[in-house]
C-alpha cells in the first residue's frame, strides 16, 4: 500500500504543460510563498514515523501544531512532573523541516488531568499550580513556539456571549471570577512574561462569524489592547460541520478583528462530510468542500492581518471527526487515508496561488 501512496502523491505533484515538459506543481507552502501566508496543520506524534505522513506533512505545510500532545493531561500527568517527549517529537520535526509552530494549548477546560480536577484545590493553590504551568511550558519551547493558543474556548455556547464556568474560572476558579474576564488576562501576562517574543492567541470555536460570541471576544480583544494587555492575535477554529460557510460574515468578523491591531489565524479548519459505513463521501460533497476551502482561504487572503490558515490534521486517516461523530461524519481533510490529495487541496493550492498581497 505504502508504495501506491507515494507513486499516487509524486504523480499528483506533476503536471504536463504545453511542449511536453513535465513540470512539478506547487505545493501548499510553495503556492503560499507570494503572500506570506503560513500553512499549517494539526499533528500527531505516533504517525510521524510513517513514511508517507511525514513526507507529506515535510512537503505541503511550513507550520504545524501538536494536536493533542501539549494539553495538560499529556505534558503535566503529576502535579510535580512534566512530560514533553511527545510534543518535543513534533517540534523536533518541525524545527527539521523549516517549519513554524503553534502551541495549543494552555488553558483549557477539557483534557485537563484527574490530579488536577479532582484535586479539590483552593482557588490561590489553583493559580500557583496555572501560572507554574505557563511559565514550565511556555519556558520549555521559549524561541521554539512563535504562537500560543494561551485561552482556548472560555466563551459558553449554550449562553452566548457569557464566560463558560470552567475550574479556571469560577470552579472554583483562580480567585478572579468576579471580574469578567481578568482570569484570561491574568493567563497572557503570565504566557507574556515566559517568552516576550512568542505572539499570544486566544482561540475559539464558533466564533468566526459575526455573532453573540464574537462580539464578546471583539470587546474583551479591543479592552485588552487598549488596557495593553499582551494580546496578539485571535484564533478561529472553523469546523465546518454542515458543508456551509457563511463567507461574508466570516469576511467582516475578520476584518473588525484585524482593525483592532491583532493578526487572525485559522486555526482548526476541516469541513466534514457525511460518509457511508465505509467511510466514503459521496462525490458531489467533495466539490462543495472544495469549495469551501477554497471560500476560507480567499477570504483570509484578503485580508493582511489574517496571517494563517491551519487545517485539523491533513489526512482522513487521522481526524477527530470519526469518532466524535460515531463514524456518521469524516473525510473532512485535504488528503483521503490513502493520501491521495482530494478536490479541496486543488481548491486550497489555487486560492493560495492566485493570493498576492
Ligand atoms: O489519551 C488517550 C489514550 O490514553 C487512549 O488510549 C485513547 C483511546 O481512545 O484515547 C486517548 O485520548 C484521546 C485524546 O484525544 C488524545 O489522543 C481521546 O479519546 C479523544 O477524545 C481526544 O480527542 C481530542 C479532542 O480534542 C478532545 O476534546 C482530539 O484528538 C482533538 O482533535 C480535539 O481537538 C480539539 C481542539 O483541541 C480544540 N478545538 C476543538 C478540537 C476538536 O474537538
Amino acid at each position: 500500500m505504502k508504495w501506491r501512496a507515494h507513486v499516487f502523491a509524486l504523480a499528483t505533484a506533476v503536471s504536463y504543460l504545453g511542449f511536453g515538459a513535465a513540470v512539478p506543481e506547487q505545493s501548499l507552502r510553495e503556492a503560499a510563498r507570494s503572500s506570506g501566508l503560513l500553512i499549517g496543520t494539526a499533528v500527531r506524534p505516533a504517525p510521524l514515523s510513517e513514511a508517507a505522513y511525514a513526507s507529506t506533512l515535510a512537503r505541503e505545510f511550513n507550520l504545524l501544531e501538536p494536536e493533542d500532545a501539549l494539553k495538560w493531561e499529556g505534558v503535566h500527568p503529576e502535579p510535580q512532573s512534566f512530560d514533553f517527549s511527545q510534543a518535543d517529537r513534533v517540534v523536533d520535526f518541525a524545527t527539521r523541516h523549516d517549519m513554524k509552530i503553534r502551541g495549543h494549548t494552555l488553558v483549557w477546560h477539557r483534557q485537563n488531568p484527574k490530579w488536577l480536577t479532582e484535586g479539590k484545590y483552593a482557588s490561590g493553590e489553583l493559580a500557583q499550580i496555572l501560572e507554574q504551568h505557563i511559565r514550565a511550558v511556555v519556558g520549555h519551547y521559549r524561541g521554539k513556539i512563535f504562537a500560543w493558543d494561551v485561552v482556548n474556548e472560555a466563551f459558553d455556547e449554550l449562553h452566548p456571549g457569557e464566560l463558560r464556568s470552567t475550574i479556571w474560572r469560577d470552579q472554583p476558579g483562580i480567585g478572579l471570577a468576579e471580574n469578567g474576564n481578568s482570569y484570561i488576562e491574568r493567563c497572557f501576562r503570565w504566557a507574556h512574561e515566559a517568552d516576550p517574543q512568542a505572539l499570544l492567541f486566544y482561540n475559539e470555536a464558533e466564533a468566526e462569524v459575526l455573532n453573540p460570541k464574537s462580539d464578546a471576544i471583539y470587546a474583551m480583544v479591543g479592552d485588552f489592547r487598549q488596557r495593553g494587555v499582551p494580546i496578539d492575535g485571535v484564533g478561529f477554529q472553523m469546523h465546518i460541520a454542515d458543508l456551509h460557510a457563511d463567507v461574508a460574515s466570516i469576511s467582516a468578523n475578520i476584518s473588525r478583528f484585524t482593525a483592532l491591531g491583532v493578526q487572525v489565524h485559522i486555526t482548526e479548519m476541516d469541513v466534514a462530510l457525511p460518509v457511508d459505513p465505509n467511510g466514503s463521501p459521496r462525490p458531489e460533497d467533495l466539490q462543495k468542500q472544495a469549495d469551501i476551502y477554497r471560500q476560507i482561504a480567499t477570504a483570509c487572503l484578503s485580508h493582511p492581518g489574517c496571517t494563517a490558515i491551519q487545517t485539523w490534521g491533513f489526512t482522513d486517516k487521522y481526524s477527530w471527526i470519526g469518532s466524535h461523530s460515531k463514524q456518521r461524519q469524516g473525510a473532512a481533510l485535504l488528503f483521503d487515508r490513502d493520501y491521495r490529495a482530494k478536490p479541496a487541496y486543488a481548491a486550497l493550492r489555487t486560492a493560495l496561488e492566485s493570493g498576492r498581497r
